[in-house]
């Protein structure tokens, strides 16, 4: 299976990071900026570590994925993945911009519901759909549940007949492309947990049509997660699926509806994913023909790039021959780099450590696992006590990956609009911590 490709080359400039991130930007006083808020500034009343999103940040990319599809001539609806960022100040944001929510549990469908998305734009994805969350869904009445097994089909249609009601679903097909992404993320392989295989999918859609309480819309897909090398992994899917929804019709089967997922990459380091008008260019090319009302689940593409997480140094530590910057975030707050070797950019708040000279460093967090390293070798300046780094890129599967692990409380998250901040998610305090637990009643001495 294909892994990440480790980072060759130098890291890119401090300047060239900026210039390509238009949210962000180095005053010669201020030090970084989120749209027009000093990072510092943001730092200083709300503490470390914190999440910012740039609202502008988030609009804009939403709408430059209604414009590439718009320009193919595409008529898509979007919904935005929530995995990527729950935040209900975000996905209401977005839905402010005309976008549904992709959820996959009964949490992600609830914080949609409180930000404001309305059940008719909610798709309902996932390989283990509960009893419980399918009532839900039900009870919602939600524009479509993604199936992704027979089994899981029989249950969904017993629960929804025995209630009185008709559920529309799609059968979510694995089309076994390999999108080259990390093996972690990579989900539209025979071998992947996910969706029925391909060859399976035309018996199986005659199956669901038969079961009571389902109304079958359609096929979804989703191969994988930032996915990076080139549109051609979309466009074999989608290909396939437009032969199978010709193949479905032949058969007899309505078929009038296609989710076509999301994974779409974003530029960490030097990557080049393709861009939504390559993405849109692929569903075109695939499916414009089909007839077909078409969905996209973009959660990465709209929110990764609108967010930074912000922290302070703790100390450096000098060791034999190694120099480890210690922060106050951790792997419980971002965990990407520990789980996938992932890369982000590390930037110097103020300015004047932005231009110092640098050397070479690891990039650590508190937390007692080897693997709590952001970066190794990383070129940075000195960083004395106290001093911020911003992690770049990290709007998506950051806070939302989070965990108390080494009891370490969920760090705060703030939105930027402009000149305006505005807490979004107050810092867990410590009381909210140990909130729930409580001794065995045999221990209480009564
Ligand atoms: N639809 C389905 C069914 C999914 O499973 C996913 C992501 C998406 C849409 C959204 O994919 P996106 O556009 O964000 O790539 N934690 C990993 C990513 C896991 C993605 C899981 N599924 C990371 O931090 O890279």
């Amino acid at each position: 299976m294909p892994d990440a490709i480790p980072p060759t080359g130098p890291d890119p400039a401090f300047a060239d990071l900026l210039a390509q991130r238009p949210a962000l930007a180095m005053d010669a006083s201020a030090g970084l900026l989120m749209e027009e808020v000093p990072l510092a500034r943001i730092a200083q009343a709300a503490g470390t570590p914190t999440w910012v999103y740039s609202a502008t940040t988030l609009a804009r990319r939403a709408n430059a994925l209604k414009a590439a599809l718009a320009e193919a001539g595409l008529a898509a609806t979007i919904h935005f993945a929530t995995k990527a960022n729950p935040n209900i100040a975000v996905v209401n944001l977005l839905a402010g911009e005309g976008l549904g929510a992709d959820v996959v549990s009964e949490g992600e469908l609830r914080a949609a519901r409180a930000a404001g998305v309305p059940a008719g734009r909610i798709v309902f994805s996932g390989v283990g759909k509960t009893a419980r969350e399918m009532r839900l869904a039900i009870a919602e009445d939600i524009l479509q549940v993604n199936l992704e097994s027979a089994e899981e089909a029989e249950m969904l249609s017993a629960l929804a007949a025995s209630l009185g009601r008709t559920v529309r679903v799609a059968l979510r097909v694995n089309p076994d492309v390999d999108a080259r992404t990390h093996a972690k993320i990579t989900t539209g392989l025979t071998e992947n947990k996910f969706g029925v295989p391909i060859a399976l999918a035309p018996e199986l859609y005659a199956r669901l049509r038969a079961m009571p309480g389902l109304e079958v819309v359609g096929l979804a897909t989703h191969i994988g997660s930032q996915i990076t090398r080139g549109v051609a992994p979309y466009a074999a899917a989608y290909a396939r699926l437009g032969e199978l929804v010709r193949e479905l019709r032949a058969a007899g089967h309505a078929v009038r509806r296609v989710d076509c997922g999301g994974g779409l990459g974003i530029p960490y380091r030097d990557e080049q994913p393709a861009s939504p008008a390559a993405l849109a260019g692929a569903i075109k090319a695939g499916l414009g023909d089909a007839g077909v009302e078409l969905m996209l689940e973009p959660g990465r593409w709209i929110c990764g790039p609108a967010g930074v997480l912000l922290a302070a140094v703790v100390l450096e530590k000098a060791s034999v021959g190694r120099r480890f910057v210690i922060l106050d975030a951790a792997m419980n707050d971002l965990l990407r780099p520990a789980m996938y070797d992932a890369w982000h950019a590390i930037l110097p708040v103020s300015p004047t450590a932005f231009h110092a000279p640098r050397t070479a460093a690891d990039v650590v967090g508190p937390v007692c696992e080897s693997s709590d390293t952001f970066a190794r070798g990383r070129e940075l300046p000195a960083l004395p006590p106290h001093s911020l780094v911003a992690f770049l890129d990290a709007g998506a599967y950051g806070a939302s990956m989070s965990s108390t692990y080494n009891a370490r409380p969920l760090a705060a998250e703030v939105m930027v609009r402009g000149t305006e901040w505005s807490v979004i998610r107050d810092r867990q305090d410590y009381p909210a911590l140990l909130a729930g637990q409580r001794l065995p009643r045999w221990a209480d001495g009564g």
